[in-house]
Formats: structure tokens, sequence, C-alpha cells
């Protein structure tokens, strides 16, 4: 097996910084990406959920209060399978613990498929786009975020950022960032390839979405107006 997102994660101190800055005042995940996701997603009630990469989970608690009606989370990392656990424990929820690529998809069983923040890990997305498909109910959504490719294009390996370099955009394949304390791999691919290999797998591409800020969602003009620079995220659904 060759590099897997999730190993990443079961560095403890990786895990750590990870967790630290998801709290942190006004983080980029709760300020962009999540308000949009919700946006998106629109009602939840009765639907049966997949988050893959679902991370500790803390989502899907939002989701089954908000009416879903079971939530099952595929999750490679054990320390984060560990958090998932114990955050669904009592709700009609479960966490698997295994890598997306190694999971073995049942047919036809979803609503709404999610993944936050997950799919800049995997190195074949058209075949993992056609997995989710077949396991989406006819009718069934697939919405995303990723990192966005403005941004995975950028990945510089060394020193503090003092820029955002486009460089290679259109070379598809592994980058390697220094990040949290460590070095990862993410994937870089382009928009329209996010973009064609939804429909090449059958989906019907409903929205498309570049988490453009929105001042409300900040305390501060000062971060407002850093986020206005570039964009972090792209987001994107389609239905089956
Ligand atoms: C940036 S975190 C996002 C977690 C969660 N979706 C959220 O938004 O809070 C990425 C997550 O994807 C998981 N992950 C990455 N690659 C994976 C893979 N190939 N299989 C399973 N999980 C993976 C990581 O372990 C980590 O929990």
């Amino acid at each position: 097996m060759g590099f897997r997102g999730s190993d990443f994660f079961d560095d403890d101190c990786i895990f750590q910084n990870y967790m630290a800055r998801r709290e942190g005042q006004e983080n980029a995940n709760d300020t962009l990406e999540k308000p949009l996701i919700r946006e998106m997603m629109g009602d939840v009630s009765g639907l049966s959920v997949l988050d893959l990469g679902c991370g500790d989970a803390r989502f899907g608690i939002e989701l089954l209060e908000a009416g879903c009606a079971d939530y099952l989370g595929v999750e490679g990392s054990h320390n984060m399978v560990e958090a998932a656990a114990g955050n669904l424990h009592g709700y009609p929820a479960k966490v698997v613990h295994s890598t997306i690529e190694d999971w073995p998809f049942p047919a036809g069983r979803f609503d709404l498929v999610l993944s936050r923040l997950v799919l800049h890990y995997i190195e074949d997305l058209d075949s993992l786009y056609c997995r989710i498909h077949q396991a989406l109910k006819p009718g069934g959504r697939l919405l995303f975020s990723v990192e966005h490719p403005v941004i995975t294009s950028t990945l510089q390996t060394a020193g503090q950022r003092t820029n955002w370099l486009v460089d290679q955009y259109f070379v598809n394949g592994p980058r390697q960032q220094h990040w949290m304390g460590g070095t990862v791999s993410k994937y870089h691919r382009t928009i329209e390839d996010y973009f064609l290999g939804l429909q090449k797998a059958g989906f019907t591409v409903e929205q498309l979405r570049e988490s453009r800020p929105l001042r409300e969602n900040f305390l501060h003009q000062e971060t407002y107006e850093r986020r206005m620079r570039i964009p972090l995220f792209l987001l994107l659904s389609g239905r089956k």
C-alpha cells in the first residue's frame, strides 16, 4: 500500500496540532468551508449519510441533530477513529476504520455522500467517483470540499510562505507540503478535472463554489480582508 492521507494524522504531534488549529478563532474551516457546506447541503432530514474521511465526526453529530436518519463515517486514521467513536456514542451512527481506497462501498445505500477536505489525498479520484456513484440511491448526491487548486498548485516545500505562485497548474499529481509540523503529499488537480471527472462518472454537476468570504462570518475586518486575497477551498456537488 502506498501513501495514504490518513497516515499523516496518526502522528500524535500532527494530530494535536491539527485539532488545535481547528479550534482556533476564525479558523478557515469554520469561517469559509463549513458555512458553504451547510448551504449547499440543504435539509438533511431523513437522509442516510456517508462521510468519507470523517475525522472526529463532530459534523456527524450536527447532521444527526439536524434530523438525518443515520450517519456512517469512514476514516483511515486511528487517532481520528478513536475521537469519532467517542463523539458518536449513543447516536444512530457508526465509524469504520478503513482507508477510503480499501473500503467496500455497498450498492445503492446512501442519499448523501459527503467528504470535507479529504479528496485531495486521493490519487485515483476518477475511480472513487465511480464507486461513490454506485453507492448512492437514484437521485442521491455527492457533496465535497477540497483545497482549492490555486492552493495545491502553489505548494512550496520549505520556509514561511510569503506568496502564492501558481505553477505547473496543468500538471496533476502529488505535491509535498510542510504542514502542521510534518510533511504530507496532497494531490493537485485542476478545477476542470474535478468537474469533468464527476460528469464522466455519471453525475449531474449541480453546484460549484470557491469559498468566497462573507463578512458576517468573521469577527475581524482584517481577517476578512486577508481571506479575500486567494480562494482556499473548492466545493462541488453532483447528483446521481
Ligand atoms: C483535513 S481532515 C478533515 C476531517 C473532516 N472531514 C473534517 O472536515 O473535519 C482529513 C481527514 O481525512 C482522512 N483521510 C485522508 N486520506 C484518507 C484516506 N485515503 N482514507 C481514509 N481517510 C483519509 C484523514 O485521516 C483526516 O481525518
